[in-house]
């Protein structure tokens, strides 16, 4: 690949100097065959934007020119009528650059993206798979635990504490399985009109709970003008759970985690914002913090954004994300509200690429 690029380099490289030997070389009153090498000055570019992207493209379109000019220059007597042709050449130069430059950008970014759609899915079946197999096992490890531990009365007991530890273990794995299956499985959506400010502060409340216990309290600022907008409630709420979880797990005690709602209405979108003064994610991990079973955690599964990525996705939506100044992080969930968009059949979500302060989830 390497040995690719250099050699496509070199090709580029040649062609330029070629082809200003060319001019310089010439006679200048023979003009058309000036206006021909001008010309071939388009295969460099071209080649440049379609083998290394905008980047390629718009680098070998400043070769050229700097290739270029000074004849222009040096044959002013001769080329002067020219002027306004050589200008409009070399702004055609970077405008080629630019424009195969992004097609071949784009292409590569649709290739990925195929590719990764493509591994994700093939991952969600295998996981559909083991997860199932794994479900009735454990229902059964859990239940008949339960049911030993009621017959013994003594909670103090050896007996009575190893089940518990069992009891615990299986209602872990029971929720790591049902986080791996909400992932595998293709989410349809029951969406209904109604108030999203409404399931946030349901959300809050059913958050609030554990999130106290780690002495962390939840605030919410609402955005009473939000309009009724279509959205499933329970998989919506599993969403902002996911969020509002990551931001209790990750603040110390004594801090707090804020549900901002609002209306872009420039945007046709709601948004709801989950802030947070915690640690953080470091800069080399921000890409990829959304692809499925990343996670920094001791006991966590790393499903919690890539279920909250396909919920969004399948609602129209996107998640974006950023590190906040000073501390912590906010995770933004973006809701059409105008004819709220059709759902998206949605196998898998795609990891999170973007620009550098801002991320894609
Ligand atoms: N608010 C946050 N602050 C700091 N790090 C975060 C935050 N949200 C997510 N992360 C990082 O992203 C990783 C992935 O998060 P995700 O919710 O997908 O999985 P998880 O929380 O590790 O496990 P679980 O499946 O139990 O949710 C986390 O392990 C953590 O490192
Ligand atoms: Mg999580």
């Amino acid at each position: 690949m390497l040995r690719d690029d250099s050699y496509r380099r070199g090709i580029i490289v040649f062609l330029i100097v070629l082809i200003s030997l060319a001019h310089y070389r010439t006679r200048e009153d023979l003009l058309y065959l000036h206006v021909i090498y001008r010309e071939m000055y388009f295969l460099p570019v071209v080649l440049a934007g379609f083998w290394f992207g905008l980047r390629g493209g718009l680098l070998a379109s400043l070769a050229v020119t700097c290739a270029y000019l000074p004849f222009v220059f040096l044959s002013a007597d001769r080329f002067t009528g020219h002027e306004f042709g050589n200008l409009l050449e070399i702004m055609l130069y970077f405008a080629v650059g630019l424009l195969v430059g992004r097609m071949r950008d784009q292409e590569i970014r649709r290739q990925e993206q195929q590719r990764q759609m493509a591994s994700l899915a093939a991952m969600g079946k295998g996981i559909s798979c083991i997860a199932h197999d794994m479900k009735t096992p454990l229902t059964a490890i859990g239940g008949f635990a339960r049911q030993l531990r009621r017959r013994i009365p003594d909670d103090d007991s050896d007996a009575a504490k190893k089940l518990e530890l069992i009891i615990g273990q299986a209602d872990r794995l029971e929720l790591m399985i049902m986080d791996m299956l909400a992932f595998a499985r293709p989410l349809r959506l029951d969406r209904r009109r109604g108030d999203l400010n409404d399931l946030i502060r349901q959300t809050v409340e059913v958050a609030a709970g554990p999130a106290s216990a780690a002495g962390i309290r939840i605030e919410l600022e609402l955005d009473e003008r939000l309009p009724s907008i279509l959205f499933d409630r329970n998989r919506l709420q599993q969403a902002l759970l996911n969020l509002i979880g990551n931001g209790v797990e990750a603040s110390a005690a004594g801090s707090r985690v804020v549900v901002r709602s609002a209306l872009h209405a420039g945007e046709d979108r709601v948004v709801v914002e989950v802030l947070d003064r915690g640690r953080g994610v470091d800069e080399q991990e921000m890409d990829r913090i959304c692809t499925p079973f990343m996670t920094t955690k001791k006991d966590g599964t790393g499903l919690g954004l890539a279920i909250v990525s396909k919920i969004v996705q399948a609602h129209g939506g996107s998640l974006r994300y950023r590190r906040r100044e000073e501390r912590g992080m906010l995770f933004a969930v973006a809701l059409p509200w105008r004819g709220a968009g059709e759902a998206a059949p949605v196998a898998a979500p795609a990891a999170g690429t973007g620009p550098e302060e801002e991320r894609d989830g």
